[in-house]
C-alpha cells in the first residue's frame, strides 16, 4: 500500500527544525514531500507557506508541516489556499485538538518558539489524531469562504 504523503516547508528560520523532523515523518509512515528551503540563508517565508498551500489544495500532498521563526508568517500564508487550514501549533495538545476540532491538515511550527522535542510531541499527536466530526464538522464546513 502507498504511504500518504505530507509536503513539509520552513524559511531560514525553521530550516534546521525541517531537517530533524523529515525523520519522525518518516518514522510515523508517511512518505516526505520537501519543499524547501534547503539551507540556512535568508529567504521569504511567504513563498514557502504559499508552497505547501499550493501542494494542499493541488492534492500533491495531504497534510503539511510548515515552519517559520514564529509560525506566524508561514501560517498565514498558506491559509491563502482553499482548502488548506493550517493550525499553528506550540505542543502536542494544541496539536491534538487542531485535528480532533479543526481537521487542520497544515501542522505550523515556530522555530524559535518552542524546542525540537517539543516540536516532535506536535508532530506525533498532530499525525496520530483523528478529526472528531460532529459538531466540528458543521463549523469546519463554515471556515471555507465559496
Ligand atoms: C524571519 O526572520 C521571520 O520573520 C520568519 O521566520 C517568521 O517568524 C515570520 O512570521
Amino acid at each position: 500500500m502507498s504511504r500518504e504523503i505530507v509536503a513539509i516547508a520552513a524559511d531560514h528560520g525553521g530550516y534546521e527544525m525541517k531537517e530533524l523532523l523529515k525523520a519522525d515523518l518518516d518514522g510515523l509512515g508517511f512518505d516526505v514531500l520537501d519543499l524547501g528551503t534547503n539551507n540556512a540563508d535568508s529567504v521569504d517565508y511567504p513563498d514557502f507557506g504559499h508552497a505547501i498551500g499550493e501542494a494542499i489544495a493541488n492534492s500533491q500532498a495531504r497534510y503539511g508541516v510548515a515552519i517559520c521563526g514564529s509560525g506566524i508568517g508561514i501560517s498565514i500564508a498558506a491559509n491563502r489556499h482553499a482548502n488548506v487550514r493550517a493550525a499553528l501549533c506550540h505542543d502536542g495538545l494544541t496539536a491534538k485538538l487542531s485535528r480532533q476540532h479543526n481537521n487542520a491538515n497544515v501542522l505550523a511550527l515556530g522555530a524559535r518558539i518552542i524546542g525540537i522535542e517539543t516540536a516532535r510531541d506536535a508532530v506525533s499527536a498532530f499525525f496520530t489524531t483523528d478529526f472528531e466530526g460532529g459538531r466540528h464538522e458543521r463549523r469546519v464546513d463554515k471556515i471555507e469562504l465559496t
